[in-house]
């Protein structure tokens, strides 16, 4: 006898709500899914043909009927596609984890689904309940500290980081008006892939690069391959110490997020001590809508990961208002998605104002 009662029949619309939610719930079984297929490079296997999983499992040494239910996962969520049974190709969003694609996501993905990131979000009920920093809970350091003991973790770090700077460097060089001559100074610049874009566009301006010594370690490398080395330096530091003086243009990029308010602040009133009073500072980062809705999903989910892992937030125009305001500067322009999902907060010293 059935015991299924009228109120367990579920109308489609409770139905597809139901699958809604459990879809969001797998989330994170998609982010392992990816960041397997990532470390084993199986786009760079399957490339532009399509490949058996047998072929795949021999080159990758690993068990064959695993390995297929993992690519068929890849399938359900849009990555690859299995155009016969066994065979495997990759869709237009699964071909941008090859490490040849000129938009490349591959060493991203390993970052963001490396199991520093994965075991620190696994204790993201301690960071919601204290407030404080899963990272340091479970690792006992701040992760920059605990990357400047981890070089091929950091250097992981610096590509997954310029694989998203290089396409939103290449749209703030094409979006924002750089001066023709100067000297930029790029805060946080890591390997320098976002002063590379921009010099590449301005024949006549100079560059420094200036980031931690586990930070720069990648940019004279990354300046060579780019013919830039003779006019970019290269400079180790710490920004809440000091920056370089004497810049005209001063960048900031994805750097304020890993920040608290009161660090965010040092660092700014840092800037405000080295620059002359004539530069300009530019901002490029997120900036969150003043309420949440579902535009920029990705944005929060930075916010949340700051929140995880370095303890730092994402803001939104109102709150960087107010914070270059207390801290001595004063905003000429915010330029909302300038650098593709990136904003542009264009600042001066407030005495220049
Ligand atoms: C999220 S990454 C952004 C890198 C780069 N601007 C980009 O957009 O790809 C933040 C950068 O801040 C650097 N950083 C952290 N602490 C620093 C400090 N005290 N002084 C200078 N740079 C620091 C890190 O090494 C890292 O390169």
């Amino acid at each position: 006898m059935s015991s299924t009662t009228p109120q367990d029949v579920l109308s489609t619309e409770k139905m597809n709500l139901r699958a809604a939610l459990i879809e969001r719930i797998g989330g994170y079984m998609t982010a392992h899914a990816i960041g397997v297929a990532a470390d084993l490079a199986l786009a760079d296997l399957i490339g532009t043909g399509s490949r058996t999983s047998d072929e795949l499992a021999a080159e990758t040494r690993t068990h064959e009927p695993s390995l297929r239910r993992l690519l068929r996962t890849l399938v359900a969520v849009g990555v690859a596609a299995e155009p016969e049974p066994g065979r495997f190709t990759l869709t237009d969003i699964g071909s941008q984890l090859r490490s040849d694609s000129p938009d490349s996501l591959r060493n991203f993905a390993r970052m963001f689904c490396h199991p520093i990131f994965l075991t620190s979000w696994s204790s993201l009920h301690h960071s919601v309940t204290t407030g404080e920093r899963a990272f340091d809970h479970v690792y006992g350091s701040g992760i920059y500290d605990w990357l400047a003991q981890h070089g091929e973790t950091s250097a992981l770090f610096n590509e997954a980081m310029s694989e998203e700077s290089r396409i939103s460097a290449g749209q703030l060089a094409a979006a924002y008006d750089f001066p023709a001559t100067g000297t930029v100074v790029d805060l946080g610049g890591g390997d320098g892939t976002l002063l590379t874009a921009i010099l590449g566009a301005r024949p006549g301006l100079r560059g420094i690069v200036f980031d931690s010594p586990s930070g720069v370690a990648e940019a004279p490398a990354t300046l060579s391959k780019a013919g830039l080395a003779d006019r970019c330096e290269v400079r180790a530091g710490d920004f809440f110490q000091s920056v370089p003086g004497g810049g005209d243009l001063y960048i900031i990029k994805s750097v304020f997020q890993d920040w608290g308010d009161g660090e965010a602040r040092a660092i700014l009133r840092t800037c405000r001590a080295h620059m002359p009073a004539s530069a300009t500072l530019l901002i490029v980062g997120t900036v969150l809508p003043e309420t949440a809705d579902t535009s920029a999903p990705v944005a929060f989910f930075t916010d949340i990961n700051m929140m995880v892992m370095t303890g730092g937030r994402e803001r939104t125009e109102s709150e960087f208002r107010a914070m270059l305001e207390e801290t001595g500067f004063t905003v000429r322009s915010v330029g909302h998605g300038q650098a593709g999902p990136l904003s542009v907060i264009q600042a001066v010293p407030a005495t220049a104002a």
